[in-house]
């Protein structure tokens, strides 16, 4: 696994230097190889703290792109990332400075349906395009991939440079599907751990499995032998445009009964704090307090089981118009989307007050490999399981 570091620490980063020596970033900064590391066989960028800007790259494999060629790239993408993580220049790298200062870089590897079976390997159920849903607007630019790279990090030239590496390894392999660009609150603007906002205001992610947790670890993870067993886990990935026109025509009470908690604080409506649940019983005057319609009544759970986690980032493009001017990149994880995202997704898309303000303009679903039991040097790379 790449050495990141405990969280807050200040990791071993070499500054333009030789890959492998052990010059250190001013200790403690926002520079610094901050990323959590996660468990043994876990790959990070699930578990671990969401970083501040966010890139998802996903690719379209070439037709020449044989299990064989699939395989040196997984394992060139295992190099990269182990280096560009721990702020090591890659092999070749052209601008090296650009990635001394890891700030929490975090890059997770996902393989689509399509890349699983151009490996040779036969695919499961679970990995396929969701069943429609009626609240669908889904645009074909935003759909399925057979590999996606989740990047995240504190600093978007970091960022920046890691995707542009990715991106020029990957070109001999696979063409660009997409891009998909969001953020969350910059580190250091609130204290660590503060729940987002998204660009409605919402206090988002309040009600979610703690990493590290039991919970976390049976919905999130997935178990058993085989390759999509012990440490995997699947992504989903929707595009929601939401509507800030229409939402600004909604006053603050009837924008707080629509989910079901306050602008102020993310605190039930029914009193209490931030996390604290929801008491979908409470009455007034004989009327539920929490409306049929709010989207926490219709997320909750309706059977044992229908858990995710959410881990999503804002969108936001100020010169666009319609579904690309702003919204949210709707991310889960969970171990089985068809159990798990499914029948919340479809509950939602019955009846929700969000519908009203809010468009999935995209969706896919990907396997996330358990990290390698091996190091990139010793031959291991994120989803080296499927050529075992
Ligand atoms: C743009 C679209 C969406 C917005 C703005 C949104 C916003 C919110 C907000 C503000 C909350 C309450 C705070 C919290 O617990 O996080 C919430 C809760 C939740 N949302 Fe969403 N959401 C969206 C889409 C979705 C989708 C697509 C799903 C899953 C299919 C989902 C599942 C959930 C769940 C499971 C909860 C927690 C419910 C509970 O209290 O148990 N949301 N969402």
């Amino acid at each position: 696994m790449p050495d990141g570091g405990a969280p807050g620490s200040a990791g071993s980063v070499a500054p333009g230097g030789a890959p492998g020596s052990a010059a250190t970033v001013a200790s403690g900064g926002l520079g610094a190889s901050t990323a959590a590391v996660p468990a043994a066989g876990r790959q990070p960028g699930v578990a671990t703290p969401p970083g501040a800007h966010a890139v998802y790259r996903a690719f379209l494999l070439r037709e020449g792109t044989t299990a064989a060629k699939l395989r040196g790239w997984l394992a060139l993408l295992g190099d990269d990332i182990e280096r560009l993580m721990s702020g090591r220049p890659v092999l070749g790298d052209v601008e090296p400075e650009l990635g001394e200062a890891p700030a929490s870089l975090t890059i997770t590897v996902a393989l689509g349906r399509g890349a699983v079976t151009r490996a040779g390997v036969e695919a499961p159920a679970w990995l396929a395009p969701l069943p429609a849903y009626k609240i669908d607007k889904l645009e074909e630019r935003w759909g399925e991939a057979d590999v996606l790279l989740q990047l995240t990090c504190d600093d978007p030239l970091t960022l920046a440079h890691a995707d542009r590496v990715l991106q020029r390894e990957s070109a001999p392999f696979a063409t660009v599907a997409w891009v998909q660009e969001g953020f969350r609150y910059a580190r250091g603007a609130r204290p660590d751990g503060t729940t987002m906002r998204n660009l409605f205001g919402q206090v988002d992610g309040t009600t979610n499995p703690v990493p590290g947790s039991e919970e976390f670890e049976g919905v999130v993870y997935r178990s058993g032998a085989g390759p999509f067993g012990d440490g995997s886990t699947s992504l989903v990935l929707r595009r929601i445009s939401m509507d800030l026109d229409l939402w600004d025509e909604v006053d603050r009470s009837a924008r707080e009964d629509a989910v079901g908690r306050t602008l102020k604080d993310g605190a039930p409506i029914t009193g209490g704090v931030e996390k604290d649940e929801v008491d979908l019983a409470a009455e007034k005057g004989g009327w539920p307090v929490v409306a049929d319609f709010a989207h926490v009544r219709r997320a909750r759970p309706a059977a044992a089981g229908e858990k995710i986690y959410r881990r999503g980032f804002n969108y936001n493009n100020p010169g666009a118009s319609g579904a690309d001017r702003a919204g949210l990149l709707f991310v889960s994880f969970q171990a089985d989307p068809v159990k798990q995202f499914h029948p919340i997704q479809a509950r939602l898309a019955e009846l929700d007050m969000m519908n009203e303000w809010t468009t999935p303009v995209g969706s896919c679903v990907f396997w996330v490999p358990p990290a390698s039991a091996r190091t990139a040097a010793e031959g291991g790379f994120p989803g080296d399981v499927l050529f075992a």
